[in-house]
This record gives structure tokens, sequence and C-alpha cells, in this order.
């Protein structure tokens, strides 16, 4: 149905329309086949942004691009593991202030869809859900599972009564509220979750707002996915055939408003995969078709943004997903007008801001390798057990976690070092007394061989490289989930050090006496993981200066970046297809020196190239690898058809 406009003569503001129409409602007339807002049909064009994903410092640039880019409102996942980092423990300041996120969305006039979860997927960790809740190993994930239920009913008990003061009708922007997401792609298909959900969200949120569900146009995906009681909404992508996807909602729901709630702008990366680009004028065409029919439709993404940190997701077969989610959006991941973004919306007015940043080398020089530092990375010590634990069980839930255990003979000749279950979750760097030894990774190197005198210390570094946020393998443990074995005997009497790295950067490791540069085990591929620090100056007293960049790794393989401690996410240029990481200005400063901390994993360029990285005004996103180019032959991106 196309939005009438309010009838002349009657401001909204006069006393006769007071009289006549209420004031701020939002509901569905399912006789109209639309959405009514304040008495009137109405029609949403929607963009997804994801707070979580650009910095509180860029939120109001980049809403302001979205209104002017002609949408009426935005659309945004709530993650629960970034706001639960512990059991019990809540955080909304900083980047995580939703309630000012909504406020400055309220007041630059662009509504609000809110998708409250408690699952999100959004490529994001575990889909949302914090990896606490795998302390009960057997929990049933988005089930009525009496543990899971629990920490939900606890949680959403905090987030909307801070949501309801938001609603629509209580002056706010959200027009919706979104309930849990794909459900009918899950494997428990338990309809008795989706009650309880529903009951719990019509307590906080009361009785008036729109309750909805997304799911896959299809029938088999709205079998699960759709209740009594939440409006069925569909996502499908640009190409396809609009009439089919509306039809299927219409399988559920007969009448009311159609919408696509996720009309996909681009797509997402993995590493070690070619970079997704989906061309302007497919999704202009379909959007049309969308519009023309009177739906409702939201663009996901408007702007992707960044996975920073370790929040990026993964799918299975496992494959992680990169730190750059640019989705090829309208928005670049820094925020810069693409063609696409003209190519969607007229623009009025706008002048583009590229990201401009002089072009710098940086010199950089190590630190200390993790063993050295281990005391002050891990400063409680070990975990001592006869049999690896995971992360969970050490309670730590990102980043790295090192395993160590003693040789339990001489291995002179080289010896199998194997995770016969393929229980490397997701990459281990081995080491024996400090020499390198190789890399074992989930699904796709189980066995190396190593060497080292029976007592060396085998020390084993396990990296998180994300939590599966789709389908039924949710419950993904992170850490040496399963045995490890020497020759055919499984190794035993393990000390398990959680490592506070991030907490290191910010305290200690600048300043920290350097130690010389050791090298040994196999030069040519791996060195042990270590950390580099350098800093970065940027001239006081130009006006466009700090600006937005990109960091570069020329012949750097795989780690992880902070600047000024803030974690930036993994690089990983050896893989692909993501060459550069997004810096946002507002974590620069011109005063003093900006102060730059790189882990290392595999091999630096440091014993025989430049030790450098890079900074350039131009992202790389879209490199191809021989490892991608490899890895096309196995993946096809396809729309909501991840095999479970
Ligand atoms: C699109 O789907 C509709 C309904 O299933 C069908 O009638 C029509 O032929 C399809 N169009 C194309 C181009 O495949
Ligand atoms: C390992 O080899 C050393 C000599 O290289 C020998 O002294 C030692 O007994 C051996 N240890 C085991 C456990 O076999
Ligand atoms: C490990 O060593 C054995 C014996 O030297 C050799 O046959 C095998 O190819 C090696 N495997 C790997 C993965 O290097
Ligand atoms: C390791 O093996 C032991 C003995 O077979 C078994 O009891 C234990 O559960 C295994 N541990 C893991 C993490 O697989
Ligand atoms: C960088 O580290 C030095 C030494 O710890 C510190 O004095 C300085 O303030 C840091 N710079 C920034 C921008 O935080
Ligand atoms: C990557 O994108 C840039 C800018 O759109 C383009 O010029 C370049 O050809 C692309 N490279 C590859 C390998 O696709």
């Amino acid at each position: 149905c196309f939005p009438k406009p309010p009838q002349i003569g009657k401001s909204p503001l006069s006393n006769e329309s007071s009289l006549n129409i209420p004031q701020r409602t939002f509901g569905i007339d399912y006789d109209r086949n639309c959405f009514v807002k304040d008495g009137h049909p109405f029609r949403y064009i929607s963009g997804s942004i994801h707070y979580s994903r650009v910095p509180r410092y860029y939120w109001k640039d980049r809403l302001l691009k979205m209104k002017m880019a002609g949408l009426d409102a935005i659309q945004t996942y709530v993650p629960w593991n970034y706001h639960e980092p512990q059991m019990g423990v809540y955080d909304f300041s900083g980047d995580r202030d939703l309630e000012y996120f909504l406020q400055l969305a309220n007041e630059i006039g662009l509504l609000v869809i809110l998708r409250a979860g408690p699952y999100i997927c959004a490529e994001w960790d575990m889909g949302g859900l914090p990896a606490w809740l795998l302390e009960k190993e057997s929990i049933v994930l988005r089930s009525s599972d009496s543990d899971y239920l629990a920490a939900v009913e606890k949680w959403m008990g905090v987030l909307l009564p801070k949501m309801k003061h938001h609603l629509y009708q209580n002056g706010g922007p959200i027009i919706m509220v979104q309930v849990e997401n794909e459900y009918g792609s899950y494997f428990a298909c338990d309809y008795d979750y989706l009650r309880s959900l529903l009951k719990i969200f019509r307590q906080h949120l009361g009785d008036e707002v729109v309750l909805f569900t997304t799911d896959g146009a299809s029938q088999f995906h709205l079998k699960c996915g759709a209740l009594q009681g939440l409006y069925a909404t569909v996502d499908f992508a640009p190409g396809g055939n609009v009439t089919a996807a509306f039809l299927a909602q219409r399988s559920s729901e007969p009448t009311g408003p159609l919408v696509n709630s996720e009309f996909y702008t681009g797509w997402l990366d993995h590493w070690g995969h070619r970079h997704v680009v989906v061309p302007s004028q497919t999704i202009a065409k379909t959007l049309n078709e969308i519009l023309e029919r009177g739906a409702n439709v939201n663009l996901y993404m408007f702007i992707g943004g960044t996975n920073f940190g370790y929040w990026n997701g993964a799918n299975m077969p496992y494959m992680s997903q990169p730190t750059s989610y640019d989705y090829d959006a309208p928005l670049s991941e820094a925020g810069d007008l693409t063609e696409k973004y003209f190519a969607l919306r007229e623009v009025i007015g706008m002048v583009s801001i590229p990201s401009t940043f002089l072009e710098w080398f940086f010199e950089i020089s190590q630190v200390g390798t993790v063993v050295e530092v281990l005391d002050r990375l891990s400063p409680s010590g070990p975990v001592k057990s006869t049999y690896p634990l995971t992360f969970v069980q050490v309670k730590q839930y990102f980043g790295f976690v090192l395993y160590r255990t003693k040789l339990p003979k001489n291995c002179t000749e080289p010896t199998q070092l194997s995770s016969p279950l393929n229980g490397v979750h997701d990459r281990a760097y081995v080491s024996v007394d400090g020499v390198q030894q190789g890399v074992l990774e989930r699904g796709k190197s189980l066995m190396i061989n190593i060497t080292g005198n029976a007592g060396a210390n085998l020390d084993i570094l396990v990296e998180n490289m994300g939590r599966v946020n789709f389908g039924r393998y949710n419950n993904d443990f992170k850490g040496l989930v399963s045995n490890l074995t020497l020759d055919q005997d499984i190794l035993v009497d393990w000390e398990i050090y959680p490592l506070n790295i991030d907490g290191a950067v910010n305290h200690f490791i600048h300043g920290y006496p350097g130690h010389p540069k050791r090298s040994g085990g196999n030069p040519q591929s791996y060195e042990a993981p270590a950390f580099y620090t350098g800093t970065l100056s940027i001239p006081g007293g130009i006006p466009d200066l700090p600006q937005d960049t990109y960091v570069k790794f020329p012949d750097w393989t795989k780690g992880q970046i902070w600047i000024n401690g803030f974690n930036l996410g993994r690089y990983w240029p050896a893989r692909g297809p993501q060459l550069t990481l997004f810096v946002p200005s507002n974590i620069l400063v011109s005063s003093v020196p900006n102060n730059i901390t790189v882990l290392e994993l595999e091999h630096s360029p440091c014993s025989t190239l430049l030790c450098e990285i890079e900074f350039v005004d131009e992202p790389i996103i879209n490199a191809t690898t021989p490892s991608t180019l490899q890895a096309d032959l196995l993946f096809v991106p396809q729309p909501l058809s991840f095999p479970l």
C-alpha cells in the first residue's frame, strides 16, 4: 500500500487533528495490507547499521548519511554477548551505549526497527549468544532448555525495560521489535521457545508494539520460524523472483504489509575466499520491483562496518569471517559514499568526505615472544589438568589460550603431533622450547611433525577465530576440545594459561624491555608468535588531521593489531581477501605518539625484509591470493543456504 499524505489543513499540531488522529501510534492494518503510523498508511524503506560495528564517535555521521539517502528507518541488531560479557555483568557504556544510539536516531528523524535477539546470527561471534552459556556443556541453545531460557529471561529483563522508553508510542524511534532471527533455519523447531520469547517480550514491552520474525522466503523456512502473535516477514536477495518470495510470506500472513527484512546490498566474506561484490544495477532493479509493489524493505547492510577485536563469526564447514564487514554496502566500511549509494538513492546536497591520510610507513620492532612474556599475559598462572580444557572451562571466552605440556619422549626424528578428532578450535601455533614447529588448523591441518628432547616444553598457542554464528553448530567450544596425540599416545598433564592479551597491551607492553630477536625452527615458514611495537606520530596543528586511514601489512602473515590499546582486529594478508584494516580517526591523537602493538603469529618480515607496517588511504578488501583462488572452487555465495 502506498502511503497517503496527511490531509491538507490538518496539521498534526492543531487541536482539531489531535481529536481525530491518534498521536504516535504504530500498528498493522490487515485490511489495507500496510503498516499504519499515526493513523496513516505507512511504508518504510530502511537500512541496516550495527552500532556494535561502528565507533560511537561516528554514529552521528553514519546516521546522517543514511537520513540523506532518503531512508525512513534504520534497523539494528542487539548483540547480547556485547552487553553481558560475563554472566550478570552488563555493559552499556561508550561504544555499547545503545540508548544514546537510539536517541541520536530519534534526533536525526530516523525510525528504528530493533532486532533484539536473543540470537541474531549477524556474522557476529556465536550469533550474539554469550559464550558463557556453554559452561553448561549440554545446553541446547535457542530452545526451551531451562538454563538457556533462564539466562534469556534475565537478559531480556535488563534490555527490554531500557528499550520501552524508546518505543514510538512513548516518544522514541522504535516502531517494531524483532524476536529471534531466522529461527526457521535452525534444527530445533521449538515452538514453545518462541512462545516463551513472545511472552517475555510482551511482559516488558506491552501489547501495543509490533513484534515480528524474519525468515528465508520459503514455506520451508517459515514452517519453524513463524508463530501466531509474531508478524512473519521474509528476507531475500536481489536478482530473484520477488513475486515468489512475497507469495511465501503470504503463506504465513495472508494479509498485512509485505516486508523484506533483509534485502542484501552485498554479501559477507570469509578468510581465504574471494571478496564478494554485488553490482548496483542488480540491486537497483530488484529494489524497484519491491517498491513498486508497495512493499516495505530493509537494505542489509546500508553500512557494514568493522568486526573490531574478536567479534567476527564463522560458518560451517568452519570458515571464519574477516575483520572488515564492509559487505559491499552503499556506505563503505569507513562511511564513504560509494557509487552504490548514489545508484540506490539520489542524494541532495551531499558532500563526499573521502578518507585521506598521508601514505606512510612506520617502523616497528619486536619486544618479545608470547612465551617470553607469559607471566605478564597470564598473571594468575596456569590451570592444571590431565586432559586439555576448553576456553570456557578456564573462563576465557575470546582471544588466545596457551596449552603447555612436556614432551614425554625424545623426538629426535620428526614425530607426528596430531589432533585425530579435529579438535583444535581454531588454529594452534606449536613450538618446542621456543622453536617453532608449525600450525594446526581446524578442518585443514590436523597433523604436523615436531622434533625436540624429552622434557622440553611443548607450547600450543590456540586462537579462537570466531564462533559459528549460523546453524546447528552454534555450541562452538574453543581451545583444544579433544586430545592431542604424539605418535599414537594421548598427551597428558597440561598447564593451561588463560591469556589477557588485551589487558597487557594496555598496561605493560609499551616500554617493556625488548629482547634480541631469536631465530630457529623452520626459518622459511614459522617463527614464534611475538609482539612488536612502534609509534605513529601525527603532526599537530594541521586542522584535518588525524583522519581515517587503513593499515596494511606488507609481508606480514597473520595476527592482531592494537593502536593505543584499541583492538582493530585480525589481519591475514597471507590468506586474503582483506589486506587492509580500517583505522577510525577517533582512536588516533596528534598530541603524543600513537602506540602500535602487533601480535604476529606466524612470520614477520623483520628478520629478512623491512620491519614495517604501512598506512594507506584506500582499503583493499578484494585481493586474490593463491589460497583465495583455490577456495573459490569450494565456495559459491548463496544467500540463506549454508550447509548445516
Ligand atoms: C516468479 O514466480 C511466480 C510465482 O511462483 C511465477 O508465476 C513466475 O512465473 C515467476 N517468474 C519468473 C520470471 O520465473
Ligand atoms: C633422550 O636422549 C638423551 C640423550 O640424547 C638421553 O640421555 C635420555 O635418556 C633420553 N630420554 C628418554 C626419555 O629417552
Ligand atoms: C612427517 O614425517 C614423516 C617421516 O619423516 C614423513 O613421512 C611425513 O611426510 C611427514 N609429514 C608431514 C606432514 O610433514
Ligand atoms: C582425552 O582422553 C581421555 C582418555 O581416553 C578421556 O577420558 C578424555 O575425555 C579425553 N579428553 C578430551 C578433551 O577429549
Ligand atoms: C603510548 O605509550 C606511552 C608509554 O607507555 C605513553 O606515555 C603514551 O601516553 C601512550 N600514547 C597514547 C596515545 O596513549
Ligand atoms: C578491487 O577493487 C578495486 C576498486 O573497486 C578494483 O579497481 C580492483 O580491480 C579490484 N581487484 C580485484 C582483484 O578484483
